[in-house]
């Protein structure tokens, strides 16, 4: 068993994808190709975002987003400690400081009501993440940024393309959402890649130019940059996926469900808000003794992960140049607790019981 199934993914899909890139190899346009273009229009629709840009990561989409916004050494954003490294590197890159506030202890997306009280003359911007594949409750979010200035609201949604928050897509819920298309993301490609979404037109011109070195036309540099394309066969690659992604949400949603049926209450789960759907990038339980069960399901055969074990806050790099707005408890916790199960959308339904009994067996066991 495969803790993510991407090769039956590719069994599935073969004859697209093995087409889009070989149509890629006979133009030789390796570099903004017309795939390019073509992958942003599809996501541009997909999501009703008004500008889609692709970029070669997340990590790289959320830089490019705070550089477009000017945030700079001295400035503060606020996000959630708990996340993906990448969230709060950028913001330190650019000198500027993350400054932490806790999360919702049942779906670990940043807490809204925790937000307000870490503004402060400095704060340039918020970042929340839609952590596992549910977006954060952005409209709070939104409500709490326009109360002060229109601080602009970036969405890190490297974890939740597909997923929708109140009938609207992740990545179209506030000024910018930012994606990846790692391999083992839910819409994923065969490198690295990722994309930038807003309905800014000066932001989306400015984000352009600083994909590309900063350059308003060839070799004339308005701005500092840098070298951010996604190349054009990773496009070619996404855009042979979109063929079945509304199945593939579709499903994930089912088996995410599903672990909440099969499981039923006998292991705690993370929560999904009922104003919104998840594509489940995670399937996350929370459990003691983690090691000890994540072992004995080795054991079984059953391959899990951790995202996240140590807090940004109290990682080395960031202990001395982060802010921490308030207690993180619930951070804290969940870093000891959470454990994901296998998730994809070819896992079948088969495995996905064997997966539920090696786990309360795990987790009855553990004492023992
Ligand atoms: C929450 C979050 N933010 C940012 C990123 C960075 O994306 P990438 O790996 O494409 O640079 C990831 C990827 O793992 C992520 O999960």
């Amino acid at each position: 068993m495969e803790f993510i199934d991407l090769k039956s993914q590719y069994a599935a899909l073969k004859a697209a994808i093995d087409g889009r890139i070989q149509c890629v190899l006979d133009h030789g346009q390796f570099i903004m190709g017309p795939e390019v273009r073509e992958l942003e229009e599809r996501l541009e629709s997909y999501t009703g975002a008004r500008h889609c840009i692709t970029v070669s990561s997340g990590t790289e989409a959320l830089l490019i987003s705070l550089m477009a916004l000017g945030v700079k050494a001295g400035d503060e954003v606020i996000t959630s400690p708990f996340t993906f490294v990448a969230t709060a590197e950028v913001i330190a890159l650019l000198g500027a400081t993350p400054v932490f506030v806790d999360v919702e202890p049942d779906t670990c997306n940043i807490d809204p009501s925790r937000i307000e009280a870490a503004i402060t003359s400095r704060t340039r911007a918020i970042m929340p993440v839609s952590l596992y594949g549910q977006p954060a409750d952005m409209d709070e979010i939104n409500a709490i940024a326009a109360r002060y200035g229109n601080l602009p609201v970036i969405e890190d949604a490297a974890q939740s393309f597909g997923a929708s928050y109140k009938g609207r897509k992740s990545c179209n819920l506030s000024t910018v959402g930012c994606t990846s298309f790692f391999p083992s993301k839910p819409l994923g490609c065969y490198g690295d890649g990722g994309a930038i979404f807003t309905s800014d037109d000066a932001l989306a011109r400015a984000m352009r130019e600083i994909r590309v070195h900063g350059q308003e036309r060839r070799y004339y540099h308005t701005r500092v940059g840098v070298g951010g394309r996604m190349d054009t066969l990773q496009c070619a690659v996404v855009l042979a996926k979109l063929d079945r992604f509304d199945w593939e949400v579709e499903r994930r949603a089912t088996l995410g469900l599903r672990y909440g049926e099969l499981l039923g209450g006998r292991v705690a789960t993370t929560a999904l808000r009922s104003d919104r759907t998840s594509v489940f990038a995670q399937y996350t339980v929370l459990v003691d003794e983690r090691d000890e069960v994540q072992k004995r399901l080795a054991a079984a055969g059953v391959p899990t992960a951790v995202h996240y074990p140590v807090p940004l806050h109290k990682q080395p790099a960031f202990v001395d140049r982060c802010r921490i707005q308030g207690g993180l408890a619930n951070a804290d916790v969940l870093a000891q607790r959470v454990m994901s199960l296998p998730m994809s959308a070819d896992l079948d339904e088969t495995q996905q019981v064997a997966i539920v009994e090696a786990l309360i067996a795990a987790v009855g066991n553990r004492s023992r």
